[in-house]
């Protein structure tokens, strides 16, 4: 217990939009799993972030579910991590309302995030979509992590949690512990395989271009066997080689080796049997993921209590800040 006080907080959550790809493996969930050990985690489906884009009702409760389902299968553990669904806990959207009157409009207006989305999705520009950032800030904010591992397209939303944290701060006292970010520490940039200049994503209208941490092995290996290089056929690392770059660095974080005994050990071979390598190395490492989501997935009772249990755990944890914050602001408890 007494270790467990002493350990720094780590938050950070994922929205439930579909099958994490590759990419999201090696350069965030792998990290969650093994943060587990050093940090006291805490790690959420962000629920109430995808409802700012329309969603399907039974689609979006089947996502969730599956999402938890996977946290688990890739080895986030319940006891040693408070594990949940956001919607679950009221205090996020509680938070939320109170923080976004301490956002300004102009700062929000300025998040590239919105402007990307409001383009694409112009028939719906809600406020909700809008003042994402404050539920975001709330979602950080109310486990007072120390730090929070997001990627590069989050940096943006993480700084914004700083300024409103640090702004709280200066009117009513030390309430909030303003996070530091942990930005692809020890993680890959995973590269789509069909066009290795563009990051790897599951909105590829090219479905070879990306893994889904619930692609079948055959499906691994045959997108690894078609991946697109280059014809000067030597594997090493080098400007402008972004498909076998792509590749030495998915081998390595795979392996948890550098990128120079990657190249050591496939030097003089040729690009095929490369391709083949990297693609049985991902296919193993996927393929427990794999079936352990099954198993989970097929386990709704189970996920019901696991992530009930999750929210118990951050519900005790959020209401700490929530009464903090209602008192410094005026409310009556
Ligand atoms: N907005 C993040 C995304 O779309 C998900 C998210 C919601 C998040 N709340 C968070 C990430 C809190 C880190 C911390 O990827």
């Amino acid at each position: 217990m007494c270790e467990q006080t002493q350990k720094k907080k780590v938050l950070s959550c994922i929205q439930p939009s579909g099958i994490p790809t590759l990419g999201n493996y090696l350069g965030a969930l792998k990290n969650w799993v093994n943060m587990q050990e050093e940090y006291d985690c805490t790690f959420a489906v962000a629920d109430l972030h995808a409802i700012t884009v329309r969603q399907e009702p039974a689609k979006l409760r089947q996502q969730i579910y599956s999402m938890y389902a996977l946290f688990l299968a890739l080895g986030l553990d319940p006891e040693k991590s408070t594990l949940f669904i956001q919607s679950q806990v009221p205090a996020h959207s509680q938070l939320a309302w109170i923080l976004s009157c301490y956002t300004q409009f102009g700062e929000l207006s300025r998040m590239t995030q919105f402007k990307d989305k409001s383009a694409r999705h112009a028939d719906n520009i809600n406020a909700g979509l809008f003042a994402y950032p404050a539920l975001m800030a709330a979602d950080i904010l109310l486990y007072q992590p120390d730090f929070v591992p997001v990627g590069h397209d989050q940096k943006q939303h993480l700084e914004i949690t700083r300024d409103i944290a640090t702004r709280f701060n200066n009117l009513y006292g030390d309430v909030f512990t303003v996070p530091e970010p942990l930005i692809g520490k020890g993680g890959a940039r995973v590269m789509s395989l069909a066009d290795p200049t563009k990051k790897m994503s599951k909105s590829d209208e090219n479905p070879n271009g990306y893994i889904s941490l619930l692609d079948t092995k055959e499906d691994i290996i045959r997108k690894f066997k078609r991946a697109v290089t280059d014809s000067d056929a030597k594997i090493c690392v080098a400007e402008g080689k972004h498909g076998i770059n792509n590749l030495i660095d998915i081998y390595s974080v795979v392996m948890g080796i550098s990128a120079d005994e990657t190249v050591k050990k496939f030097e003089g071979c040729g690009y095929g049997e490369f391709k083949l390598s990297v693609g049985e190395a991902v296919a193993d490492c996927l393929s427990p993921v794999r079936e352990r989501y099954n198993e989970y997935i097929s386990d709704k009772k189970k996920l019901e209590d696991l992530s009930k249990m999750g929210a118990e755990k951050a519900y005790y944890a959020s209401r700490k800040t929530m009464s903090k914050v209602m008192k410094k602001v005026g409310f009556v408890l």
